[in-house]
């Protein structure tokens, strides 16, 4: 059966008080079957947010990890470093990441290798500005993003992807049904063509950009969407319960 993930990504927020959320979180989860959950928080509450979930079934990601293992690379951190604070899972390639820090598709590819051999599963994102969307050519964009940024040797265990228009990042703007399922599908056939169906058919394939309560249901409902990356969302464990709620009943 293949995965599904709730995903949070809570950016550059929270400080140590706000990690009372993941205890309201744990403590209201709905029954989960096979969904998970994932909370990805600044590196600096990692290990906290791992000690408290503990072995609960809420777990703790990262937001970026070094291609490297380690060595002077004076700020950066590595997924081993990660692997130790007790997350298990990062996303590499935020578009936050690629626009702020000039990250490539083949940086990404790095990351994504570099997470895989320490262990953490790789939530990979691909997604398109509003001016690729408007000339039309977001399929060809996403094509050129898996190609250059998923490495040979993808599982539906080491990685998960998730698309994420630009556009639609905090910005309350929600692609139609027809233009979140038409992406995830070619990304589903993408995956088909260069790893076989036997690992394309099992990745979870996440939908981001303005998911809430209010619209999870129905972004849930196309096939091949099998979860969320949830950027504000997730700071509120009250707002974020409705999502996980959502894709455990879809
Ligand atoms: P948003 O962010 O839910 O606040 O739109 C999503 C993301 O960037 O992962």
């Amino acid at each position: 059966m293949r995965r599904k993930l709730a995903a949070g990504n809570w950016k550059m927020n929270g400080l140590r008080a706000d990690l009372t959320e993941l205890d309201t979180l744990h403590k209201d989860l709905p029954d989960l079957g096979p969904t998970e959950v994932a909370i990805c928080v600044p590196a600096t509450l990692l290990h906290a947010a791992a000690t408290a979930t503990g072995e609960s079934a809420i777990a703790i990601g990262a937001q970026d990890c070094a291609p490297q293992q380690k060595g002077a690379h004076t700020g950066d951190i590595s997924a081993p470093m990660i692997r130790d604070t007790g997350a298990t899972f990062v996303i590499i390639g935020h578009s936050e990441r690629r626009d702020d820090h000039g990250e490539t598709d083949a940086d990404i590819a790095d990351k994504a290798a570099a997470a895989w051999a320490a262990g953490l599963t790789a939530i990979i994102c691909c997604g398109e500005s509003l001016a690729t969307r408007e000339a039309g050519t977001t399929l060809d964009h996403i094509a050129t993003q898996l190609t250059g940024s998923l490495p040979d040797g993808v599982t539906a265990q080491n990685t998960v992807i998730a698309y994420e228009p630009i556009w639609a990042i905090g910005t309350g703007h929600v692609p139609t049904q027809e233009q979140i399922a038409e992406v995830h599908d070619f990304i589903r056939a993408q995956l088909d063509d260069r790893f076989g169906a036997k690992v394309a058919d099992n990745i979870a394939l996440l939908y981001g950009g303005s998911v809430k309560g209010s619209n999870a249901t129905e972004i849930f409902a196309a096939e091949n969407v099998d979860g969320a990356l949830v950027g504000g969302a997730s700071l509120k464990a009250s707002d974020f319960l409705p999502i996980v709620a959502a894709l455990a009943n879809s």
